[in-house]
């Protein structure tokens, strides 16, 4: 892919931003997942340059992005019950329905399908820039396609400087991981992507909720021959850092001899501890919270420092654990 050597504005004025948005402009701005790169999700050319500034492949879908719920029919035609269940008990918060789309919002951010994926962050800041920017926002992750996500601007800014126009360099402070995705078009809702509200939560507004990532999930779609994958984005490489994970149940897993160039990050402070972080980058986490929120930047932290291996010690399911899990396979390419 060709280099954009674009000058990348850094503004902390929130105006600003969302003017530039308005304009058609990529914006990357923090929510209370992780970072995200915004674009007015009605304007075809600048989603277009968002998918070439992050690499993205054409057949993952964007998120739109709302400053409240009861705006859905901005970005979809339709509000199911059990989207409309959904929202009304994590809303602002992060919850991802995916619901028919309405024409207004380009096809490119759907990736061709007939539906759209929605959500309102839990963060004042993204919503004020929303609001102002005064359009749906459409906004993946703010990183290069397939690398981790970023949770400071300054990964943002190391991913995403000269391929876009801005970065809102305003902290975050949240769970570190992405919005639980919940397709809502059918009559059962299903999760297609864990996050910060898990399935337990769901099942407690919507009992027979299922997790629907098992599922191959083709579908075809009216608009062409092609069967499409119904969560295309799962089937691309995601989180990956240079440095090769290795996931571990314990330390005493790693090879002694390995630790010089490697990173280590575990839960709870297993024996000996002292000594093997000592030896390499290492973190240990007193919850899965604590980790969840930390683990991207660990994950590129250990790329910054060189480190060959990582080892990373899964968590637990259940709860966020379940979505923290996912991304420990992921980051070591086995899910
Ligand atoms: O927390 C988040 O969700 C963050 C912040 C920035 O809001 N955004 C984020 O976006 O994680 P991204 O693009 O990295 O992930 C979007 C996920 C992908 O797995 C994609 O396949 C799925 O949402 N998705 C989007 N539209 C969809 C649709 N119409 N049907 C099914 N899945 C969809
Ligand atoms: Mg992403």
């Amino acid at each position: 892919m060709h280099e954009l050597a674009l000058r990348t504005l850094e503004t902390t004025s929130i105006v600003e931003a969302a003017q530039l948005l308005a304009e058609g402009r990529l914006v990357a701005f923090a929510t209370e997942t992780v970072y995200g790169l915004g674009v007015d999700a009605t304007n075809a050319s600048a989603v277009q340059r968002l998918f070439e500034a992050k690499g993205r492949p054409g057949d993952n879908p964007l998120i739109v992005h709302l400053s409240d719920w009861t705006e859905w029919s901005v970005a979809a035609s339709l509000l199911t019950p059990s989207a409309e269940a959904l929202l009304r008990a994590f809303s602002p918060g992060p919850i991802t329905v995916v619901l028919p789309k309405h024409a207004r919002i380009v096809d490119a951010v759907a990736a061709g399908l007939s539906t759209v994926a929605i959500r309102v962050p839990d963060s004042a800041m993204a919503r004020e820039l929303i609001q102002r920017a005064k359009c749906p926002i459409a906004a993946p992750s703010a990183n290069k396609s397939g690398r981790p996500s970023c949770t400071t601007w300054r990964s943002v800014k190391e991913d995403l400087a000269g391929r876009i126009d801005a970065i809102l360099c305003l902290d975050m402070e949240g769970i570190g991981l992405e919005s639980t995705v919940v397709d809502c078009c059918g009559e059962v809702p299903k999760l297609l992507r864990p996050g910060g509200i898990s399935l337990e939560d769901i099942r407690r507004i919507i009992p027979e909720a299922i997790d629907g990532r098992g599922d191959l999930g083709l579908v075809e779609e009216e608009s062409g021959n092609a069967i499409t994958a119904r969560s295309p984005g799962l089937r691309h490489a995601h989180y990956q850092p240079r440095a090769k994970v290795i996931l571990i149940e314990g330390v005493s897993e790693i090879p002694t001899d390995a630790l010089g160039s490697a990173a280590v990050c575990v839960l709870g402070k297993p024996d000996h501890w002292a000594a093997l972080s000592n030896s390499c980058m290492s973190r240990s986490y007193a919850t899965v919270q604590e980790f969840a929120r930390d683990f991207y930047e660990f994950l590129r932290e250990s790329d910054r420092r060189g480190a060959v291996t990582i080892y990373c010690q899964l968590v637990p399911e259940g709860g966020l654990g379940t979505a923290l899990r996912d991304r420990q396979q992921r980051a070591a390419g086995v899910s």
